[in-house]
């Protein structure tokens, strides 16, 4: 299974804040954005990783997260030159997928709660020993934001709408998608949309007119976040402080993870921290290398 991100987009919804740097670069609470997405990633057990970005943006997740070792984890780049839709990472990804199952997460989507690494485990096994796609739904207010789910009579997911004005259920499509091999010829078959887009939204609707598409929808004690507006990215950054302070856990810290899966070594891990002691996220590193969960 291969990962992607796509951190693409002008941001121009957080302007100023996005004049000079990328929307997924700005903080949320104590961490850079993305790294909220790679750690999605990495507790699917993902490790070859491409990221796709804007050729403005793309030299500075390089130089951010440079080829991944320090995570464990294997980074490529790929630049998008327009932003095209969501759908042209699997063909700009191509080469890079190699006929091989994806998971693909947007930059700026955040992901929290108990149970989640089973669920991305699962939804990784139905892409590739059942050749069947997932997408995660979650209840929203605000369903004309998103691509919505909607439903037959009997609850069975029928289609998938993108920001309808109208919209049949409140069951957003959230930024996270697994695929099963063979993405890329199905995403080459899409025509871009009436906003000119390659939508996510038509190519999971052909997956799930072929009874190929899993929907798998979060339950109440979930939190999803998207930081695309001022106002859900300070939201975001108050949710993440509120948990860490509570709890004394970090949500989404890429060493952390890599250490538990066994992916970096603790002297890897501590360098990471020292490197970073100033910091409260340094300060943390050392911490979970020196054992906090034996204490
Ligand atoms: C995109 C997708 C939409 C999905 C949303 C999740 O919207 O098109 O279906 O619900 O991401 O964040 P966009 O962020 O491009 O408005």
């Amino acid at each position: 299974m291969k990962g992607i991100i796509l951190a693409g987009g002008s941001g121009t919804r957080l302007y100023p804040l996005t004049l000079v740097t990328s929307k997924q670069l700005l903080p949320v609470y104590d961490k850079p954005m993305i790294y909220y997405p790679l750690s999605v990633l990495m507790m699917a057990g993902i490790r070859d990783i491409l990221l796709v970005s804007t050729p403005e943006d793309t030299p500075r997740f390089r130089e951010l997260l440079k080829d991944g070792e320090r995570f464990g984890v294997h980074l490529s780049y790929v630049v998008q030159e327009r932003p095209d839709g969501l759908a042209q990472a699997f063909l700009l990804g191509e080469s890079f997928l190699g006929g091989e199952a994806s998971c693909m997460v947007l930059g700026d989507n955040l992901f929290h709660g108990d149970g989640l690494t089973s669920l991305l485990r699962k939804a990784l096994l139905r892409a590739e020993k059942d050749n069947q796609a997932t997408v995660f739904g979650y209840s929203v207010k605000d369903p004309e934001r998103f691509g919505v789910v909607e439903f037959d009579s009997e609850g069975r997911p029928e289609r998938i709408v993108e920001k309808s004005p109208h919209p049949q259920s409140n069951v957003a499509v959230t930024g996270l998608y697994f695929y099963p091999a063979g993405v890329s010829r199905r995403a080459r078959s899409l025509r871009p949309s009436a906003r000119g887009e390659l939508e996510i939204t038509d190519l999971n609707n052909l997956y799930l007119q072929d009874g190929r598409m899993h929907v798998q929808v979060f339950g109440r004690g979930f939190s999803w976040l998207d930081t695309g507006t001022m106002d859900s990215l300070f939201d975001a950054s108050n949710f993440v402080k509120a948990v860490e302070d509570h709890q004394d856990r970090m949500i989404c810290c890429p060493e952390e993870i890599a250490f538990q899966n066994g992916w970096i070594e603790k002297e890897v891990l501590l360098a990471s921290g020292k490197a970073m002691e100033k910091s409260d996220y340094g300060r943390y590193l050392l911490k979970v290398a020196k054992g906090r969960d034996e204490r």
